[in-house]
């Protein structure tokens, strides 16, 4: 891979990402001024996430914009796969989700898939991915879905409606579509190659259900699309609507790579952490500050390469007024690192009693969410 490359699948990001270079690649479209107009007319307010570019791209989303118009529903499909606890950058797309769910008032089926975990993680064993499952559910319902609205299963617990559009899926895919796609080699376990046609069916779910075309949109993490490559590929032969996606980009780790990700626990800020314990990761952050405070007083940083401006623009400062004067006292040396950490750090902590609190109350409440055979 040359320095400055990146790759982004579903399961390895690295590299730096170029988020134009991506959408280019993967064959999806920025999220258009027009179609952000439309949001804004249907919603009532724009996002920050889509007032800053955070969900910035997408597949056929005028086309759900179109159903809406028409007074015809549409159906949100996310997912979670079970391979840890939750941190910060899977919390991105849902909250997001929770505004379109609250916006369109639009069901939401929410797919854990304990299955792919188990299969493409060697270490993991079935019982470890299902209880993680489980330990996740409690973060999306503490993020306050609405229960009438939506409906969260573990693959292998709602297997049977699911297995009999998998199999439709996965006789229309390939061998070499799957490697070409996914990258897979002849040692990759078959469980694995199989996977895919799995996480397509939600997409068809409703559709299934209802016996009609009811369209669906998807959000999440610009990694997931090459799924719905796929999943988009065999719709039609099966007599579905293709799903919509809308895509985010990576909320950073607190090392300054691109992805926050689980593999690194230092960097990375879960759910499950005592407000301390995350302050103090926050504090430890790299932000390559000035050498002494008098030299980052009269040089000023750069905000867009730190991770610590990222946090406060990905989820912490809703703001666009107040992100703007942090970036501006930020390259001005007015504002050094250590104060802008320790604010950012009292922000996360606040953040991470309240949704602890509403975690706790969620495991009352699982059984109003979770959806069996
Ligand atoms: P998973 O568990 O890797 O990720 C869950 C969701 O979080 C997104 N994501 C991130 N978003 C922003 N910043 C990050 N650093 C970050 N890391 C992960 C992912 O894109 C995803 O939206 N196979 C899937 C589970 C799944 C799914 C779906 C996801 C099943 N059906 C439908 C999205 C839509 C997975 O392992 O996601």
């Amino acid at each position: 891979m040359p320095a400055n490359d990146f790759v982004v699948t579903p399961w390895e990001v690295t590299g730096k990402v170029d988020y134009e270079k991506l959408v280019e690649r993967f064959g999806t479209q920025i999220i258009d001024d027009s179609l952000l107009e439309r949001i804004r007319r249907h919603a009532g307010e724009l996002h920050f996430m889509l007032r800053r570019g955070i969900f910035y791209s997408h597949r056929d989303l005028g086309g759900i914009m179109n159903e809406h118009e028409k007074g015809n529903e549409f159906v949100l499909y996310t997912g979670r796969g079970p391979s840890g606890s939750t941190h910060l950058g899977h919390l991105m797309p849902w909250i997001f989700t929770k505004y379109l769910q609250d916006s369109y008032g639009a069901k939401l089926l929410f797919q854990l898939t304990d299955d792919e975990k188990f299969l493409f993680n060697e270490a993991m064993s079935h019982e470890d991915t299902k209880r993680y499952a489980y330990e996740n559910a409690l973060d999306i319902i503490a993020l306050g879905f609405d229960a009438k609205k939506t409906e969260i299963f573990l693959d292998t617990e709602y297997i049977t409606p699911l297995y009999e559009i998998a199999l439709r899926v996965a006789k229309r895919v390939t061998f070499s579509t799957a490697k070409a796609v996914f990258g897979f080699k002849n040692s990759t376990n078959i469980g694995s190659i199989f996977f895919t046609s799995i996480q397509s069916v939600p997409a068809f779910l409703e559709s299934q259900r209802q016996g009609r075309g009811v369209p669906c949109l998807i959000p999440c993490a610009i990694d997931q699309d090459p799924h719905f490559r796929v999943t988009r590929d065999v719709a039609s032969a099966l007599g579905y609507p293709k799903p919509a996606l809308i895509h985010c980009k990576f909320f950073p780790s607190l090392a300054g790579s691109d992805k926050m990700s689980a593999s690194n626990t230092e960097s990375s800020i879960f759910t499950t952490d005592a407000p301390e314990v995350a302050g103090d990761k926050i504090m430890n952050a790299f932000t390559g500050g000035g050498a002494t405070v008098r030299e980052q007083r009269e040089k000023g940083r750069k905000p867009v390469e730190c991770s610590i401006y990222q946090y406060y623009y990905y989820v912490f400062e809703e703001d666009d007024e107040k992100v703007a004067e942090l970036s501006r006292k930020c390259k001005e040396g007015e504002m050094i690192c250590g104060e802008c950490k320790a604010l950012l750090a009292e922000r996360v902590k606040a953040f991470l009693r309240a949704h602890q609190r509403n975690r706790e109350k969620a495991k009352d409440r699982l059984e109003e969410f979770m959806l069996r055979d």
